[in-house]
């Protein structure tokens, strides 16, 4: 894809995403980048521009003698794409500002080559002034959205600053090993054979991070199932569920069924897991996870809160609620949160996660452990959730979770992301007396 074309493409993307018209998963797809090259320069940028938005947006406003139409959405993310070019990619500025100009040709907006040329050039002229300037606002200095910087000030009154800086960075790519058909160390040796750096994690016995991201492809064994791509947060959950021979397991929201695979591959002989999801496209990628690790589950479809669809009424000796959340422990991976995730979501999400875990809760077994997880550093979703649901739930037990790692919560104990480890995630004990 020739330059301008490139830069006008993910102009269309970022203003999508402003129009909350889908999330980078489902706009970025290689549908006309022909090659590798040109991809992973899209990516960048959209990435990118996305990690960096609300600063540059700021920036952007000082730019501007008046706002852009709602209609020219697509412009503002052009001069977005050019400014986060010119202050975080090496590419040589004549050419940013080239290929950014001619870019609104391919969008049909020859008339703002002008603008676009101006507010560029500007941007190269003043940069330390207006950096500093766009600094005076919160959303300008730490590049969130400000009711998630105000949320987490109040959450985590000492941690925030450090969350906001690890929220910035690029993540680690890490995999999980089947300790089961592989140790850990001889799958190190196995990269490092193929060319690849790589660290075990500290967390779990299964971690490894990779020094620098690659495509699966490299991987020593992937193809045959002895490794995943899993941060380590998410690869603390077996640990969690006492596991045993013999256990009925339910995997609530299981899709696309990273924990599902690992609690199989923990090599316990279950008497059954089922994997349930209400997302079939997020469980065909369940499937094919399976598939591809040789392992065996009851997939179904269905809503979990309504169990009477979908529950033979067997109860279950553990359950994983890993439950739909903010995401906001993984904004590193994911950068267009920023842009999607409204405050508004999160008194709804906080209801849904409730309804979840007092519907299932029937299908536990008297004696059986729920493990209620979320990839969200909020405490609303987190400890109130679980402490909402103990209040209602007169025979539900809070376990605590024993570790050096986390912060202990009022219930629960979270991680939070930590740039060269683990994801944000949040773990909780719920225990159904005997
Ligand atoms: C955090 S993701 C789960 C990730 C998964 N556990 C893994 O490790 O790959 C939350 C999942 O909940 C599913 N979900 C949301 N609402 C649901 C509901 N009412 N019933 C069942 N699944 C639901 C979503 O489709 C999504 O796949």
């Amino acid at each position: 894809m020739n330059p301008a074309k490139l830069r006008a493409r993910a102009a269309g993307i970022l203003a999508r995403l402003q129009q909350q018209e889908g999330s980078l998963a489902t706009l970025l797809t290689r549908r006309d980048e022909g090659d590798e090259e040109g991809f992973a320069l899209l990516q960048e940028i959209v990435f990118g521009t996305c990690r960096w938005f609300h600063q540059l947006d700021a920036i952007l406003k000082l730019l501007l003698d008046k706002p852009l139409k709602t209609k020219d959405a697509d412009l503002h993310g052009l001069l977005l794409i050019g400014l986060y070019q010119l202050q975080h990619l090496r590419v040589p500025e004549y050419a940013v500002v080239n290929e950014t100009v001619a870019a609104t040709k391919v969008l049909g907006k020859g008339w703002a080559r002008g603008l676009v040329n101006a507010v560029l050039r500007n941007f190269l002229r003043e940069q330390t002034d207006l950096i500093a300037k766009a600094a005076e606002s919160l959303e300008g200095q730490y590049a969130h959205p400000r009711w998630l910087i105000k949320t987490l000030q109040q959450d985590w009154p000492e941690q925030w600053p450090r969350i906001l800086e690890q929220n910035n960075q690029r993540p680690p790519m890490t995999l999980r090993v089947n300790t089961r058909r592989m140790a850990r160390d001889a799958y190190l040796q196995a990269l490092k054979n193929a060319g690849l750096d790589a660290t075990a994690g500290t967390l779990t016995d299964s971690a490894v991070y990779l020094d620098k991201p690659c495509s699966v492809d490299r991987l020593p064994e992937f193809d045959a199932g002895l490794v995943s791509v899993q941060d380590e947060a998410s690869q603390v959950i077996p640990s969690l569920l006492n596991l045993a021979d013999g256990q009925r397991i339910l995997d609530a929201c299981a899709a696309p069924g990273g924990k599902t695979c690992h609690l199989l591959e923990s090599g316990y002989a279950f008497s059954g897991l089922v994997a349930l999801d209400n997302d079939e496209r997020r469980l065909e990628r369940l499937r094919q996870n399976l598939d591809r690790l040789h392992l065996e589950a009851e997939v179904v479809c269905a809503d979990a809160t309504a169990t009477q669809s979908w529950w033979d009424g067997t109860p279950f000796d553990r359950i994983l609620l890993d439950a739909p959340c903010s995401a906001t422990g993984i904004i590193r991976r994911h950068p267009d949160i920023k842009l999607l995730r409204r405050s508004t979501d999160i008194p709804k999400l906080q209801a849904l996660q409730l309804l979840l875990l007092q519907r299932l809760w029937a299908c536990l077994k008297p004696g059986g452990l729920l493990l209620y997880s979320t990839c969200s550093v909020l405490r609303a979703e987190n400890s109130q959730t679980v402490a909402t649901f103990l209040k209602t739930q007169g025979d539900a037990k809070h376990e605590r979770i024993d570790g050096q790692w986390g912060v202990e919560c009022a219930f629960g104990r979270q991680l939070l992301p930590d740039s060269a480890g683990n994801d944000g995630f949040y773990f909780a004990r719920i225990r159904k007396p005997a």
